[in-house]
């Protein structure tokens, strides 16, 4: 059985960050090898794996499969995306990273949806866990009607605005229908006081707080250097706010 984790919320507020520490925990917890999907169009969560990009995004891959020339002679479709699906991804030591690429202009998916669906769950399948980094349109989860999403993350940092927007992706949850087993809010770059100060917005969202992760100066350092995040030491305070909010969900 693979456990599907999915990160959503507004821009800015930590989804990446919290995906790479995320996997770092799954991956220090032996439940690997991890899926790594990064479902933003603005594409960065393999910097802060510290994967490179070399292969085609899912999106480029379809664009192409909807040009007759651009599929080899003798091949059908389904035989081309499942091909390239497996050439799409990159592969780490423990995490492999599929990346979405964005969902408009010439790579729309909405021509061979439900082939493509077929091979990301064929895909997929042999991962224990998978980790999606989202945009706050749930625009890849609504379209993953076959498979359930066991977790939600909704990242917001300690702003109102942005708890707001956390409370607008909760409702959007109502209208697509992928089934999402549990909801959590988590607020990044906050302090206690903050979540005291929110308490308020906070409960409008609906949401229930699952933790918070504080400002961590270790973040802003390795994303300065361009380090990967997921190299952070246990003792950073990120890593273990993360990891404790991990143990108390039991993932
Ligand atoms: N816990 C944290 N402490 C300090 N800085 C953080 C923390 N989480 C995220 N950041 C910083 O906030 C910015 C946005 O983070 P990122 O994870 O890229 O957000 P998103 O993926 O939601 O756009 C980055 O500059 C990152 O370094
Ligand atoms: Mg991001």
């Amino acid at each position: 059985m693979t456990v599907n984790i999915a990160v959503a919320g507004k821009g800015g507020t930590g989804k990446t960050s919290f995906c790479a520490l995320l996997i770092r925990y799954l991956i220090e917890k032996k439940k690997t090898p991890v899926l790594a999907v990064d479902a933003d169009a603005n594409a960065n969560l393999n910097e802060a794996l510290g994967l490179k990009i070399e292969n085609e995004t899912v999106s480029e891959l379809i664009a192409k499969t909807k040009e007759i020339r651009g599929i080899p002679e003798g091949m059908s479709q389904e035989v081309y995306i499942e091909y390239k699906l497996n050439a799409a991804l990159s592969e780490g030591k423990n995490v492999d990273l599929l990346v979405m690429g964005g969902p408009e202009g010439p790579g729309c998916f909405c021509f061979p949806n439900n082939i493509l669906r077929k091979y990301l769950d064929k895909l997929t399948k042999g991962y224990p866990y998978i980790v999606m980094d989202n945009e706050a349109g749930l625009e890849h989860i609504s379209r993953r009607t076959t498979q359930d999403v066991d977790y939600l993350f909704v990242i917001s940092d300690n702003s109102a605005r942005s708890v707001r927007s956390a409370g607008r992706v909760n409702a959007l949850l109502k209208q697509i229908n992928t089934k999402v087993k549990n909801v959590y809010l988590i607020l990044t770059k906050a302090t206690p006081e903050d979540v005291e100060s929110l308490k308020e917005e906070i409960e409008k969202t609906g949401l229930k707080l699952a933790g918070i992760i504080p400002n961590d100066p270790g973040i802003t350092e390795y994303d300065v250097k361009s380090r990967p995040l997921f190299e952070l030491p246990g003792d950073s305070s990120a890593v273990k706010a993360v990891n404790e909010i991990l143990d108390s969900l039991n993932i």
